[in-house]
């Protein structure tokens, strides 16, 4: 698409269930705003929306984590990650939210639609269900033993120690993180969007029309779903938290967070077009809207198969481009939430943005060394002594360097005056430069259009640099020495060195043309010692060399950037290092423990529950299943045998002649072929330690409890 009457951007939507780091930043955000603010500065008509996440699985495990709700939760990340990203200056038009009416409202009808139009078909399978609390198990709602490590950490859909992917039914020992029952299977009903259908279109879409313009690695991801034969997905879950499926017979379930999420961008469309008296509906259904998605690698699928199989049915405009980053890892380990091996945002905005020689600079800073490290083509590493060399070795001595000289140089030698340029006198030093200003600026747009932000980047600080080796040739410090009066020789150099500042300056302001869609804060300081306005940033202006007006007045220079100290490198790898959660040790927060989530219930409910004290006559281990021991209770009028998994915190010979508290209304169960006759009740501390629970005093075998 050569040239567009209008662009939609978008950022992947961050799911509101924690802060985000610097990875999602340099993946989807970043090269995002730098895409946005050049077509701005090119005065084109540029919609750049994002928004949160908020529905999914990954909102109420997290409100099961902080003791909170789903909504709670919502509210404080949607409100956190928005902040972050301001600090940041990363320049939505608007940041929704998937919680809002409109987008329900979008996501149902985009449902119905499709529905309607039976593009979707239904399916019944069995699934994980929890009796206890009546709920059908999202992957993530399942734990159990991983069958690759053996870790207990392993849930329905990955496993937390070693990261493989895991399907519910690879799990040993499943068990519902809800309850702690061992769930069971269950018929359900779910809508799928039959992806197979779709094939030769994504093929011709995305194999042929847009072969030489879409990253290798995305293309390469999208032949790889493709030519592994396309099932079909299921659009719809069992779950109370999220977009209410619009069907009578959907009852109790909603929408998948994957099929309404990318339908966030429509809705924020319309909210913006709202708030902006804007007609939303061009940049989703004409054709000649330029719709470009950044994310990470992690959401190739979903926007390069499944959302474009979703517009394109809807009748929407497709995607241009999917500029998917790969990841960006942190000290040479893989950026983990879960191990705290992380950088947040909101941990550089309060150690650097917030700080007293903090501000603009800082966030220009971090977004100059995301950018020189994107992981555009493979992974790549956010290094804090990376980042201190790219400041100090590039910003500083390069790029502010040049500026700073300039500056000071004109204020010394042309009495803080925009001199003339002396056309007649040009040397070849002069006609090089002027060609490499305007040759850059050619090659720095044609890098961003290629979403090439980081050769775009490189471009313009080695333009700077040239200014530098300029400067260095021409010496105007040393020409000055020869300005002594007002002889010929005298006038000859005074004009060499207004040549030479007035290049200098003019490449001055070209600079803060071209750094501005990706370090705003250093070109609006450049405006302000150039006494110009904002409207200089226009990229029409870049290449030219008439920006300033000669004679005109300059400001005295003030310092682009600060120096990165060694001390403060160090104190950010020092608590990187002292923040690690070893993977040996589960993270405490990994277990839920408060079960507000379970639906409330009556005193009839808990009444139907039969609980005696007991004591154990004997015990013994479980062979082959080290977290069980198999014990005798005596109930009074009967002994039985109960299997609990208690075994990691008591030994079998300390719990003998111990009291208990027994469900014994319980169906029995069969674990390790034992079956097992009831159920003992335990409370879980902090450290993650089975406390069982019991009479304050002796009772006799077979009391009640209730
Ligand atoms: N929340 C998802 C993630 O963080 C991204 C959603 S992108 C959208 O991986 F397209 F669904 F919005
Ligand atoms: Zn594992």
């Amino acid at each position: 698409m050569t040239d567009p009457k209008r662009y939609l951007i978008t950022s992947a939507l961050p799911y509101a269930n924690g802060l985000k780091h610097v990875g999602h930043l340099a993946g989807a955000y970043i090269p995002a705003d730098i895409y946005a603010r050049y077509l701005r500065a090119q005065k084109r008509d540029v919609v750049f929306v994002c928004g949160s996440d908020e529905h999914g699985t990954a909102i109420p495990i997290q409100a099961m984590k902080e003791g909170t709700t789903s909504r709670a939760i919502i509210d404080k990340y949607h409100q956190a990650i928005k902040d972050d990203f301001s600090d940041l200056d990363i320049s939505f038009d608007i940041y929704h939210r998937t919680s809002e009416p409109i987008h329900h409202e979008t996501a149902q009808e985009f449902f119905t639609k499709l529905n309607d139009a039976g593009e979707l078909e239904t399916k019944e399978t069995e699934q994980y269900y929890d009796e206890s609390t009546k709920t059908f198990l999202a992957d993530r709602y399942i734990k159990g033993t991983c069958p690759n490590c053996g870790s207990d950490r392993a849930f329905g859909d990955q496993c937390e120690n070693c990261g493989t992917t895991l399907s519910p039914d690879e799990l040993i020992n499943p068990v519902s993180t809800l309850s702690g029952a061992t769930p069971v299977k269950k018929k359900t009903t779910h809508w799928y969007l039959p992806l197979g259908k779709h094939e030769q279109f994504l093929r011709d879409w995305i194999l042929e029309e847009h072969k030489d313009d879409w990253r290798a690695t995305v293309a390469g991801q999208c032949k790889g779903w493709i030519d592994g034969g396309l099932q079909s997905r299921a659009v719809t879950r069992d779950l109370d938290w999220g977009i209410k499926v619009p069907l009578k017979e959907a009852e109790g379930k909603v929408l998948y967070v994957w099929f309404d999420a990318p339908i966030g961008y429509i809705s924020a469309t319309k909210q913006w077009a709202i708030n902006n008296k804007k007609d939303w509906k061009p940049y989703w259904e004409d054709k000649d809207t330029k719709l470009v998605h950044f994310i990470g690698k992690d959401n190739i699928v979903f926007h390069c198969i499944i959302f474009p199989i979703m517009l394109k049915l809807h009748g929407n405009i497709l995607p241009d481009n999917v500029p998917a980053n790969e990841f960006l890892n942190l000290e040479g380990d893989k950026m983990s939430t879960s191990r705290n091996w992380k950088l947040e945002m909101r941990d550089y905005i309060n150690d650097f943005v917030k700080k007293e020689n903090g501000g603009g600079q800082c966030v220009d800073m971090l977004r100059y060394y995301l950018t020189q490290i994107a992981p555009e083509t493979k992974d790549s590493e956010f290094m804090w002594k990376g980042f201190q060399d790219a400041v100090n070795s590039e910003l500083v001595s390069v790029f502010g360097n040049f500026v700073n000289r300039t500056f000071v140089l004109m204020h010394k030698l042309c009495k803080g005056k925009v001199p003339k340029l002396h056309e007649d006198i040009l040397d070849d030093n002069d006609k090089s430069l002027i060609a490499e200003i305007e040759n850059t600026k050619a090659e720095v747009q044609s890098a961003i259009e290629y979403y090439h932000f980081k050769d775009a980047l490189f471009q313009i600080i080695d333009l700077s640099r040239k200014g530098n080796q300029y400067m260095q040739k021409k010496e105007p410090w040393i020409v000055a020495k020869l300005t002594t009066d007002d002889g010929p020789q005298s006038i000859a150099a005074q004009k060499s060195i207004d040549n030479t500042l007035h290049i200098c300056l003019q490449l001055c302001a070209n600079l803060a043309v071209l750094i501005n869609p990706f370090l705003p804060n250093t070109a609006k300081k450049m405006l302000y010692m150039m006494k110009v306005v904002d409207k200089m940033l226009d990229w029409d202006n870049a290449g030219k060399l008439k920006l300033l007006s000669v004679g005109y007045s300059l400001r005295e220079p003030q310092l682009l950037f600060r120096k990165i100290e060694d001390t403060e490198i160090a104190e950010q790898i020092e608590k990187l290092k002292a923040g690690l959660v070893k993977q040996e040790t589960p993270k405490k927060m990994e277990e839920p423990k408060v079960t507000t989530v379970k639906a409330e219930i009556v005193y009839d409910d808990f009444a139907k529950l039969e609980l005696k004290a007991g004591t154990v006559t004997a015990c013994e281990k479980v062979a082959k299943a080290d977290k069980l021991l198999k014990l005798e209770v005596d109930l009074g009028t009967e002994k039985r045998t109960i299997v609990s998994g208690i075994a990691l915190h008591y030994s079998p010979e300390e719990m003998v002649g111990k009291q208990v508290v027994v469900v014994t209304n319980l169906a029995p169960r069969k674990m390790k072929g034992i079956e097992s006759q009831g159920m003992i009740l335990t409370a879980e501390d902090s450290d993650g330690k089975l406390q069982l629970l019991k009479p304050e005093n002796p009772v006799s075998p077979g009391s009640n409890v209730s």
